[in-house]
């Protein structure tokens, strides 16, 4: 391969609604990037292996109730605690393919009613992706696949929330991707936008941070 050892690694999100298949891509273009010998790790938010994470985690599970701001704290908190090794890690060259970020936080809180601009604010300061991959998808079919589980958020009503909410929220550099596209299709299309990207940060773009 040609990438040299000095260039940084590529901040790259995946977002969307529940049940858009995320997870199984983000594993996916993981396996992909390894294969084309790029230092690449899978993240993910909320980590749930944090104390802070364990918090959310029983929240979500509806083992223990926060007030909405509280729990909105949390999810940044988690992602702040990250932070430094996030940065490290970039720096040293390594590729973060990170299933949720920011983004969520602001779609799922603001949902909920809480003011959007009051939930970007803790998040102002973290690193800012390289590329925003959205898969989207309607909240009713993501509902048909397989129905939701036990977690607090994974209802309809609530997901059509949250949909509204990422929407206002995108920006004309998010990747838009057909979550309802046969699994190779969409694989194809993360793909082809995550090499795009590595090119770029491999020619010497800088990190940026929250929010732009
Ligand atoms: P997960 O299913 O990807 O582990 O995420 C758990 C839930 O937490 C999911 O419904 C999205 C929600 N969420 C937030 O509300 N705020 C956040 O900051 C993040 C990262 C996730």
């Amino acid at each position: 391969n040609n990438h040299s050892s000095d260039s940084r690694g590529a901040l790259i999100v995946l977002e969307g609604l529940d049940r858009c298949g995320k997870t199984s891509q983000s594993s996916r273009l993981v396996s992909y990037l390894e294969g084309l010998g790029h230092a690449v790790e899978s993240w993910r938010f909320p980590d749930r292996t944090t104390n802070v994470g364990q918090m959310i985690s029983s929240y979500l599970a509806n083992k223990s109730h926060l007030d909405d701001h509280t729990v909105h704290l949390l999810f940044s908190a988690n992602r702040w605690e990250k932070r430094s090794l996030m940065e490290s890690k970039l720096k040293s060259g390594t590729t973060l393919i990170i299933d949720r970020y920011s983004y969520s936080g602001v779609a799922f809180s603001s949902a909920k009613g809480l003011d959007m601009e009051w939930c970007k604010a803790p998040e102002v300061g973290l690193l800012a992706p390289d590329l925003v991959l959205y898969l989207e998808i309607s909240p009713e079919k993501a509902a048909e696949r397989g129905g939701y589980g036990e977690e607090r958020y994974e209802q309809l009503e609530f997901q059509e929330k949250v949909s509204q909410s990422y929407k206002t929220l995108s920006e004309s550099s998010w990747k838009i991707i057909d979550a309802t596209l046969p699994i190779e299709d969409v694989e194809k299309q993360l793909r082809e936008n995550v090499l795009d990207c590595l090119t770029v940060c491999q020619k010497g773009k800088p990190l940026s941070e929250l929010w732009l």
